[in-house]
């Protein structure tokens, strides 16, 4: 099945953590996904597809803005929240491999399509579920080595244990501009703006959040290496905040 390690991971523990987390979560998205937003300029009676929609945070927004929204997640708990907030429409469903029944005029997604195990194969499909000159606006992460909330915690973990470098599908899996412009050949004027923004976050968040917490999960470390591990953290980050690194992409379906 496509994309079966990442839909698992994310009903059967990406989600527990975020619910948990909630605002403090998501709000480090919010910059990018308003500067998506407003690469998408969406209008009144326009239909918009949101990707990787989660509790449908942007699909709301959206769907105020335009009049119709659809968010499509693989993550049940997720989308089971954004049914039960309302305000647009919701699908339980892979992207990458769905067959949409309707045309959409707008493609958008905060944060939601690096997770394809064939991207390529990901964009064709929402290729087709466009109509010809509909816009796309899409915030993903720059590169990992750029992201200090990212980039801080894995030097700080390689003190306490091998740690490699992000790779594959995952929050960096389109932080390559040559590669984001290789699967959006479908698409016209693809133009890819870089975005710094601050990361507020806790530094104890930073067990739980991004690509360091993920290999102290999957080691199973103790809880004096998580303290140490925090600890290491709170020093290296020494009260400020980290810096994220973004892209806007946006483009035409031809
Ligand atoms: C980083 S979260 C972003 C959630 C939301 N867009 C936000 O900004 O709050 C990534 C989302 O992409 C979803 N996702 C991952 N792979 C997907 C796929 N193949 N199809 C649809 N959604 C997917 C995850 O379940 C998760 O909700």
């Amino acid at each position: 099945m496509a994309n079966e390690t990442q839909i698992k991971l994310w009903n059967e523990s990406n989600a527990a953590r975020w619910l948990k987390l909630g605002d403090a979560m998501t709000r480090p998205l919010e910059p990018f996904g308003q500067a998506a937003i407003e690469a998408l300029t969406p209008r009144r009676g326009e239909k918009v597809l949101d990707i990787g929609c989660g509790t449908g945070e942007t699909t709301r927004a959206l769907a105020a803005l335009t009049g119709d929204a659809l968010g499509i997640d693989v993550c049940e708990p997720f989308v089971e929240i954004a049914r039960s907030k309302g305000g647009a429409r919701y699908l339980l469903a892979d992207a990458q491999t769905h067959r949409f029944d309707e045309q959409f005029d707008l493609l958008f997604s905060r944060f939601g399509v690096m997770f394809f195990d064939d991207p390529a194969a990901a964009f064709a499909n929402l290729h087709s579920a466009l109509r010809r000159g509909a816009r796309v606006a899409l915030a993903v992460w720059g590169p990992w080595q750029e992201n200090q909330w990212a980039a801080i915690p894995i030097d700080v973990l390689r003190e306490l244990m091998p740690a490699p470098d992000p790779a594959g599908p995952g929050p960096f899996g389109l932080a390559d501009e040559a590669k984001l412009r290789r699967v959006l050949a479908g698409f016209a004027n693809v133009s890819i703006q870089r975005l710094e923004r601050p990361f507020e976050v806790d530094p104890a968040q930073l067990a739980d959040q991004g690509p360091a917490a993920a290999v102290l999960r999957q080691s199973g470390a103790s809880a004096e290496i998580r303290s140490r591990f925090i600890d290491g953290v709170t020093r290296a980050l020494g009260g400020k905040v980290p810096k994220a690194v973004g892209y806007v992409v946006s483009a035409i379906r031809p």
